[in-house]
């Protein structure tokens, strides 16, 4: 199944697939029956380190998942399987790391993601950075819950046929390395025990640890150890916030939905980038497939713009190239479709204070996370 061929599925549906795949995965036959019952005992440590995600104090708490408490070696675990093109897909040659390359903070610099079979699907790969502080669901409609939810989908993508999670489970259980880190990372004493839901789960723990709180912003604004330039500050100050602006003057106001400290408030906007006769003319319908509401149709999750002069191609559809381009059509002001939202006002600047935006904008890089080795690829 491709991005393309994704056919929305219903929550019941969906969980009761899943159920269906554990079992199915769960009760398979060990040749030999009982006399091979220890074989595939897993011997070593078994009790995971509970691990604090290390936040800012300017950010707001995590969102804590208590199916998924984070360990050491959940986290570690995870990362060897980010980044494990052998284990994921059926050619051995695509991991999740393939499409969120840390070095473009976890994006793959397509305008829209090109899967497996060569061919692209119909949205831009995500940043993953910060995601332990988003409570409003994941992908750019917000359809998954849970994190660790949200990654079955990616390895299915990456795979060939419907039941090829049971060959990934089968290259789990029989690799020389898995069973133990499973173990130490969820205390399970039988490779049986391995299956898709801890797979995700340790996926989900890398994720929760990708933090990007070091661009010159936060030393700057938080930390009190830089400064900005002059046009950084008229960037900051007169076009990107809000503070201080004259009521009904038209204005950029980017902070009233990518607001800091994340850069993006999780919420659904239809931000004014498509121009439609009715909001039933949407191509990628976004929040409105996953709600069932009309008026959603067209709105995405505001994304984080932490990173974001790195992470181009821009918007679910990667239809800009570059930040200029993005700014030219917020300063357009919208197509006048109904559920537009009405920040999207429109705005004219001069040159000066367009370089002064794009100039803001390029201060929301994280130099450190792009080479951060906690992050990296552990081989
Ligand atoms: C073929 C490229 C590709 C691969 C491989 C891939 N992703 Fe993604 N990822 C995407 C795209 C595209 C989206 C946006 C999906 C959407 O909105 O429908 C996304 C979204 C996400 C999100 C949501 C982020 C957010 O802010 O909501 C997470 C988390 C994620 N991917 C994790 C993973 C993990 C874990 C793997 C490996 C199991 C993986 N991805 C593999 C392309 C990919
Ligand atoms: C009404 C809320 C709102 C306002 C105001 C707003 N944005 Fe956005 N922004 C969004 C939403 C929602 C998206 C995702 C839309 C999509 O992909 O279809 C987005 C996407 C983006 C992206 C692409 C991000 C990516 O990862 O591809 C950039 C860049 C961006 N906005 C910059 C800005 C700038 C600069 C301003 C001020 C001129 C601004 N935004 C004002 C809501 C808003």
């Amino acid at each position: 199944m491709n991005f393309a061929e994704r056919i929305p599925m219903t929550r019941p549906a969906f969980l009761l697939g899943l159920f269906l795949l554990f079992l199915a995965i769960g009760c398979r036959e060990e040749p030999g029956g009982s006399t091979v019952v220890d074989e595939g005992t897993i011997t070593g440590p078994n009790t995971p380190t509970p691990y604090a995600l290390e936040v800012p104090d300017y950010f707001p708490a995590p969102v804590v998942d208590p199916e998924n408490p984070l360990s050491e070696e959940g986290i570690e675990l995870g990362r060897h399987l980010f980044y494990d093109a052998s284990i994921f897909s059926t050619e051995g040659n695509m991991s999740c790391a393939t499409c969120h390359q840390q070095e473009l903070a976890f994006t793959d610099g397509f305008g829209r993601a090109i899967g497996v079979r060569g061919e692209p699907g119909p949205r831009s790969a995500m940043s993953l950075v910060n995601l332990a502080f988003n409570p409003n669901g994941f992908n750019w409609d917000g359809g998954e819950g849970k994190l660790w939810e949200q990654a079955i989908h990616p390895v299915e993508n990456m795979l060939e046929l419907d039941n090829d999670w049971q060959e990934v489970i089968r290259k789990l259980r029989e690799h020389g390395d898995y069973p133990a880190r499973f173990r130490a990372a969820f205390g399970i004493d039988k490779v049986e025990e391995i299956d898709p839901e801890l797979t995700v789960k340790a996926l989900a723990q890398f994720e929760r640890t990708i933090i990007s709180a070091d661009s010159k912003f936060d030393r700057v604004v938080y930390k009190n150890t830089d400064f900005f330039t002059e046009l950084e500050q008229l960037g900051a100050d007169s076009l990107f916030f809000v503070e201080n602006v004259p009521p009904g003057t038209l204005h950029p106001g980017c902070g009233h939905c990518h607001n800091a400290p994340q850069f993006g408030d999780n919420k659904f906007h239809n931000n004014g980038i498509t121009d439609v006769e009715t909001i039933n003319d949407f191509v990628d319908k976004g929040r409105g497939d996953i709600t069932g509401n009309p008026f959603d149709n067209g709105k995405f999750r505001t994304p984080t713009l932490r990173n974001i002069a790195l992470t181009a191609p821009y918007m679910h559809d990667g239809r800009f190239e570059t930040l200029e381009e993005v700014i030219d059509d917020y300063a357009a002001g919208g197509h006048g479709v109904e559920n537009e939202d009405p920040n999207i006002t429109g705005f004219s600047l001069t040159e000066r204070e367009k370089a002064a935006l794009l100039a803001f904008l390029h201060t929301l890089t994280d130099e450190a996370l792009l080479t951060d080795p906690r992050l990296s690829d552990p081989k």
